[in-house]
């Protein structure tokens, strides 16, 4: 796959993100639209820590807001001059939102997580199968696989925009459209800040380091960071329920 020169950012403060972006400028990333919900912070943020690419343009866009998301396809096309790679990394945990949730907070993990970026991602996939070529990398996780009783309302969402994601990779198949599936496991970010971390937990910049990996394939991929999670996770879905909650514990 030709590296990408221009990108589009779902979630543009999120640090998983810039890392990938830092990471996609050594291999000749020029533009980037970030679309973020908080364009303050991270114009702060990038103030004093600036990416490395020519042309970076902040546009605000939040997941809850599907009206939002035709606009933003044509602001990032204008401004990019085509868009080439779309990643995808809105997420909000809502670490130990379980039964004392209520409906209008679950409502909120789910829009977030899966409806939001899902539907945002429609309209996307059609603009690059237009364009005839594209990658999409969608950040999903290994909480999609199994998700914990702590997280249950976050791992059910992502089991949604996960199984969007590959069905998106299959319908978009021969037209020169790739959808990379990333499923990490605990990574230390500021999603995950006060957290302690899980077994195999992983860096933004290693997550990156497997995106840019991804980007570099021919084909649709499904990536697991790190990858030792991939046959564990083959296992830990089919280990009994029992055994499962002792294992996850409050985690
Ligand atoms: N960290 C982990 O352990 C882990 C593991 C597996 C998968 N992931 C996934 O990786 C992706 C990136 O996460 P990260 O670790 O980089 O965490 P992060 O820094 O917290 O990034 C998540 C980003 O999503 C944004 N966001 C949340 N709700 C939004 C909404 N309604 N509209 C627009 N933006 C919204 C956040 O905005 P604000 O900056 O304004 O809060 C934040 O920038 C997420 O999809 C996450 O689910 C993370």
């Amino acid at each position: 796959m030709t590296a990408a020169r221009t990108a589009l950012v779902l979630g543009g403060n999120s640090d998983i993100a810039l890392a990938t972006l830092h990471r996609l400028a050594d291999a000749g990333l020029d533009r980037v639209v970030l679309a973020a919900r908080d364009v303050e912070a991270l114009e702060r943020r990038l103030e004093t820590n600036p990416l490395p690419i020519a042309e970076v343009t902040i546009v605000a866009w939040d997941a809850l807001d599907p009206t939002g998301h035709v606009p933003l396809v044509e602001t990032a096309a204008e401004a990019l001059g085509g868009i080439d790679l779309v990643l995808c990394a809105v997420g909000s945990l809502g670490h130990g939102a379980g039964i004392a949730a209520t409906s209008a907070s679950a409502a909120s993990l789910f829009e977030s997580n899966f409806s939001g970026p899902a539907t945002a991602l429609t309209d996307i996939a059609q603009y690059l199968v237009e364009r005839g070529f594209g990658s999409i990398v969608v950040l999903s996780s290994v909480a999609a696989l199994r998700p914990r009783r702590s997280n249950y309302l976050y791992g059910s969402a992502k089991a949604g925009l996960d199984a969007f994601a590959l069905g998106l990779a299959d319908a978009v198949a021969g037209s020169g459209v790739l959808v990379h599936v990333i499923r990490p496991g605990f990574v230390t970010s500021k999603m995950t800040t006060g957290l302690r971390p899980a077994p195999f937990a992983t860096t933004p910049e290693a997550v990156a380091d497997a995106i840019a990996d991804a980007l570099t394939s021919e084909k649709s991929r499904i990536v697991h960071v790190p990858r030792v999670l991939g046959p564990l996770f083959a296992l830990l879905r089919i280990t009994p329920r029992p055994i499962w909650r002792r294992i996850a514990g409050d985690r």
